[in-house]
């Protein structure tokens, strides 16, 4: 059993109900936690006896996952702090580590999104989705793992995509930040190993949530981001099952974790037949024609 793996307590009072929390009194941050897969994460973390540090940039989507949590006799507490700033990530580190010590899980899962052809996007999307989706996870493990590290066991999760393997030519921006969030957590997933320490990259394939809707589309791509938004709703693949499988790797110490058909598909594709899985990519989806 990997180390981060919480020693288990019973939960609920009848029989059936009487199995071990896999995460009992773990302390668990979960990053973009005021929404979609974050907040589906940090909910099933709580389902399973984990104590959540939630933080995101939002603070009324904060509020109402802590409702969701205390509503369901979890706990859990929020912070709104914005991953890509090293000042603010460096005070809530300072915070978390004084009230809790080491923390037991870290999920870096903060992202946002960004489609367009590459001629048609701007140095600045591409610093301001950089700065998030890579330096975000980045700043997480250099500000929190020093403390797992000293005390010899922990996991780090930080959210890549199918685009971390599987890219598109309408999402140069998005697919580099998330091969380079891909590469690094293999890197340090190898790093870490004599430490203690387990590093999973989860890769979702189209998971319904407000990533879309928030997306930063340029050019031709703005005109069917309604498009994408509908396409993801009709598709209706729930963040409770990227939370599942988070929850999975962390108990298992899985290194990639795609989760959905098309990431699977697409991780398999790429593998043994990339020609084809770049015809396939270079094809408009439905609701871009
Ligand atoms: N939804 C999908 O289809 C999908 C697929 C693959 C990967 N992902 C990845 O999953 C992660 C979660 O996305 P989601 O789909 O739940 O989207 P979402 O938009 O529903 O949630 C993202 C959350 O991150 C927060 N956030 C954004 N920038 C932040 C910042 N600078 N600091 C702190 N918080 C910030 C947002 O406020 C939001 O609450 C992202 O990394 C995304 O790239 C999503």
């Amino acid at each position: 059993m990997h180390q981060s793996r919480l020693r288990g307590a019973p939960t609920g009072t009848n029989t059936s109900e009487k199995r071990m929390a896999r995460f009992a009194q773990q302390k668990v941050l979960v990053t973009g936690a005021g929404s979609g897969i974050g907040r589906a994460t940090a909910l099933a973390f709580v389902k399973e006896g984990a104590y959540v540090i939630a933080v995101d940039l939002g603070k009324a989507s904060l509020k109402e996952t802590a409702q969701l949590i205390t509503a369901k006799g979890g706990e859990c507490e929020t912070h709104v702090a914005d991953v890509s700033d090293q000042v603010a990530m460096t005070a809530l580190a300072k915070k978390v580590h004084a009230k809790h010590g080491a923390l037991d899980v870290l999920v870096n899962n903060a992202g946002i999104g960004a489609s367009g052809r590459f001629l048609e996007t701007s140095i600045e999307t591409w610093d301001k989705v950089h700065a998030v989706n890579v330096r975000g996870v980045m700043l997480g493990c250099k500000l929190f793992l020093p403390a797992m590290v000293e005390r010899g066991h922990g996991h780090v999760v930080n959210t890549a995509s199918m685009a971390g393997y599987f890219s598109a030519p309408d999402l140069p921006i998005y697919a580099a930040s998330k091969y380079a969030v891909l590469g690094f957590s293999e890197a340090l997933r190898m790093d870490m190993k004599s430490k203690g320490i387990g590093v999973s990259a989860i890769c979702p394939g189209i998971v319904n949530t407000n990533i879309v809707a928030t997306t930063v589309s340029e050019g031709e791509a703005a005109k069917w981001q309604s498009g994408a938004v509908a396409f993801y709703k009709k598709r209706n693949y729930g963040p409770e099952k990227v939370a599942d499988a988070i929850l999975k790797a962390v108990q298992h110490n899985r290194a990639v974790v795609p989760v959905s058909p098309e990431a699977w598909a697409g991780y398999y594709l790429k593998r043994f037949m990339p020609g084809l899985a770049r015809t396939l990519a270079s094809n408009p989806l439905p609701f871009m024609k």
